[in-house]
């Protein structure tokens, strides 16, 4: 999925919003972003900061919550990319507030690209299978019950994205996994698609492709569902397919 790609932004040197850096999905987008010579600004908790060390002297680390506005509109000031982790921690909108922040404060033209999983659904038309269905639902209730998160929080975030005229892009991971490249995960727009099957991603390669979705236009207003691009499913559908249902 390259015909999309911005190379006139390519070519020059993007300042890049990663909000959660410290968490291991953001870690390996602050490292993709520095391999391309990218300016970083890294948002992340105060008490995360340490995290970030490996990484001292590269990047401007904003400490803070990462649905404080304040800290937010600061950090996106002038950006040409924003990359969001959306975890809904807690049950006070935490992944909503995150969102709507950078919808309303990151510069009209900046690419946003946000993260969540495959459970967020665009337009309804995704098939899940039992497995999925009852994670969810078992991870929502055990969540609410503890009060340590709520998905619903993270479907909130999400449908305001998506209602958003801004140029987002939400990019949906599948269960991840540790270890080297395999490189750029292929995508569908549904889930239930063949090319989903394995259900399985490095975390490196997520984190790859947000960082290659801020150059690529054709991912404008897109919720790609992804996976490995070495994945058994990924193999027998054809590399770099996208698929419709
Ligand atoms: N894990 C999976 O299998 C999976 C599957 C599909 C999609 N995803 C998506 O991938 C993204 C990253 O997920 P991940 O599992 O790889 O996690 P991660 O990168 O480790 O990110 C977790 C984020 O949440 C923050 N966080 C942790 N505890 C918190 C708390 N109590 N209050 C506020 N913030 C807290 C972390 O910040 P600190 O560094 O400050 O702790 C970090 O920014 C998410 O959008 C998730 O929906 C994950």
């Amino acid at each position: 999925m390259r015909e999309g790609r911005d190379e006139a932004i390519d070519r020059r040197r993007l300042k890049v919003c990663i909000i959660g850096a410290s968490g291991k999905l953001g870690r390996y987008m602050v490292q993709h972003a520095l391999d391309r010579g990218y300016e970083v600004v890294a948002v992340c908790r105060e008490k995360s900061a340490g995290k970030l060390e490996a990484f001292a002297g590269r990047i401007t680390v904003l400490p803070g919550q990462t649905n404080d506005r304040e800290v937010i509109r600061r950090a996106v000031a002038g950006c040409d990319g924003v990359l969001a982790v959306l975890v809904p921690w807690g049950v006070h909108g935490y992944s909503t507030g995150t969102a709507q922040a950078v919808l309303d404060y990151a510069p009209a033209d900046a690419r946003l690209v946000f993260s969540c999983g495959w459970h967020i659904s665009r337009d309804g038309r995704d098939l899940y299978s039992l497995r999925l269905r009852a994670l969810v639902k078992v991870f929502s209730a055990v969540g609410r019950l503890t009060r340590l998160l709520d998905i619903r929080d993270q479907e909130e975030a999400c449908r305001r994205v998506f209602a958003s005229e801004k140029r987002w892009t939400v990019v949906r991971g599948s269960d991840l996994e540790e270890g080297e490249s395999q490189g750029l995960p292929v995508w569908s727009r549904h889930v239930g698609d063949p090319i989903l099957e394995s259900n399985t991603t490095r975390r490196i390669d997520y984190a790859l492709f947000m960082v290659e979705a801020l150059v690529d236009d054709g991912l404008i207003h897109e919720a790609p569902a992804i996976v490995g691009c070495r994945t058994p499913s990924a193999l027998a559908n054809g590399p770099g397919a996208t698929r419709e249902r």
